[in-house]
């Protein structure tokens, strides 16, 4: 079996990993990291709203109350305080990495979603999670510090003694990537819904390893469910149509055309409006109207633009349908504010790490930035800890495949659904 050999193993290449791995080269030579399909294939590459930042101290207590309160106050507020007040920073950190926002005059231009007061989102058209990756999957080809392997399934964990010392993966050939540290950054479980806004290969991975080896998982039932996407029939992912849509004026209407909730709602409120109106009215999908927005549409959403072109629909002059879909994974491994799990060697952060800032539902755009201050803060922190003395023998290894499916993610989630009736 081919052996590679890293400081730190990085596990996914969404904007958690590649941030990740960035601020690790500034520390280590020599970082591997994996993933299981192209750089480009992660769920970060799709986000199309953007990325909240607070604008002034003024903003930090609104902020805050926003994040809580879309969270339904479940949410750790330490986290959400650390959050905020590294968000500034982290906005820094990518642009200086290359990702550029939407700007006029020279200032940054914000725009808003649902569950925020105020205007204080950063985007870059309506396909900012690309613009974000773009800059940073240059930066992570350009360093020579950083190893990339494409197209490798993460199938173990390899422990010894309750350590982690990296992993065992699958794709052209079986390989071990030992490390002295382990970072997952794999994404949630949205592949796993038949309806989800996710790709399809982003399906919990690290979420299974982590029951597997008994590693802490917290609030894996707190799933998100996006009001907008594209209703298009088939089990095919969900195209999204973004809540910064809203945040420019459009509205969502019934079969009889009339306005049922304040589309300005967090988006779980706004979910179970949709869902409730469906149901009353016995129908597959409702309706968004975007003919009243205050931007030009084809300008400054050109991607949705494109899709609703592609499928002969006018978004000047017609509504559009669309469902409710499974869009994130609030829950999933507990990690401390240093993104440290349960177990040693073993770090988490993105989408598959719970430090609960997000409570039992997140604010629009707080994800991309939950990614970029956290994976700053795991860099920080594995620098900054004693290497745990590098493990030489063998490791007992497993394949995933027992576990490369929904039911023991989905018992899981039951599990902890029940632990909170009771
Ligand atoms: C959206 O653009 O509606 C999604 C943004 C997000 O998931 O935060």
């Amino acid at each position: 079996m081919n052996v590679f050999y890293g400081d730190v193993v990085v596990v996914g290449s969404g904007v958690a990993g590649l941030t990740c791995a960035l601020e690790l080269s500034k520390e280590f030579d020599n970082i591997v990291l994996i993933t299981k399909k192209f750089l480009e294939d992660s769920n970060s590459y799709l986000a199309q709203g953007g990325m909240a930042v607070m604008k002034s101290v003024e903003d930090r207590k609104v902020f805050l109350e926003d994040t809580l309160k879309a969270g339904h106050y479940k949410n750790n507020k330490r986290a959400v305080e650390i959050l905020i007040d590294e968000s500034q920073d982290a906005i820094r950190t990518l642009v200086g990495y290359g990702a550029k926002f939407q700007r006029e005059k020279g200032e940054y231009s914000y725009t808003r979603e649902g569950g925020h007061s105020v205007n204080r989102i950063l985007y870059c058209g309506d396909y900012t999670g690309r613009a974000i990756m773009e800059a940073l999957i240059e930066k992570v080809k350009a360093c020579s510090k950083i190893k990339i392997l494409e197209k490798y399934t993460m199938e173990d964990l390899l422990i010894h003694n309750k350590v982690c010392y990296g992993i065992y993966a699958r794709g052209r050939e079986n390989i071990l990537i030992r490390g002295k540290k382990t970072v997952l950054a794999t994404g949630g479980i949205g592949g796993i819904y038949k309806n989800s806004t996710n790709y399809s290969h982003i399906r919990g991975d690290g979420i299974a390893l982590a029951i597997r080896h008994k590693v802490g998982l917290k609030d894996i039932s707190y799933v998100q469910i996006h009001p907008t996407a594209l209703y298009e029939e088939g089990d095919k992912r969900k195209f999204l149509i973004s809540e910064s849509l809203r945040g420019e004026g459009a509205i969502i209407l019934n079969h009889k055309k009339e306005r049922f909730t304040y589309e300005l709602n967090p988006r779980d409120i706004v979910s179970q409006a949709i869902i409730r109106e469906m149901k009353k009215e016995e129908v597959s999908h409702q309706w968004l109207r975007l003919s009243n927005i205050k931007v030009d549409i084809e300008k400054r959403f050109p991607k949705i633009y494109e899709q609703l072109k592609s499928m002969a629909i006018d978004p000047y002059n017609e509504d559009v349908p669309i469902v409710p879909a499974q869009h994130y994974t609030m829950g999933g491994i507990e990690v401390d504010l240093f993104g440290r799990t349960s177990m040693l060697g073993l770090y988490a952060v993105g989408e598959v790490a719970c430090t609960g800032v997000h409570g039992e539902n997140r604010l629009a755009s707080n994800s991309l930035l939950e990614s970029v201050v956290y994976a700053k803060r795991v860099a920080k922190s594995i620098a900054n800890s004693r290497y745990v003395k590098e493990y030489k023998g063998n490791f007992k290894i497993n394949n995933l495949d027992s576990y490369r499916n929904s039911e023991v993610i989905g018992e899981v989630i039951k599990i902890d659904k029940l632990a909170k009736i009771k």
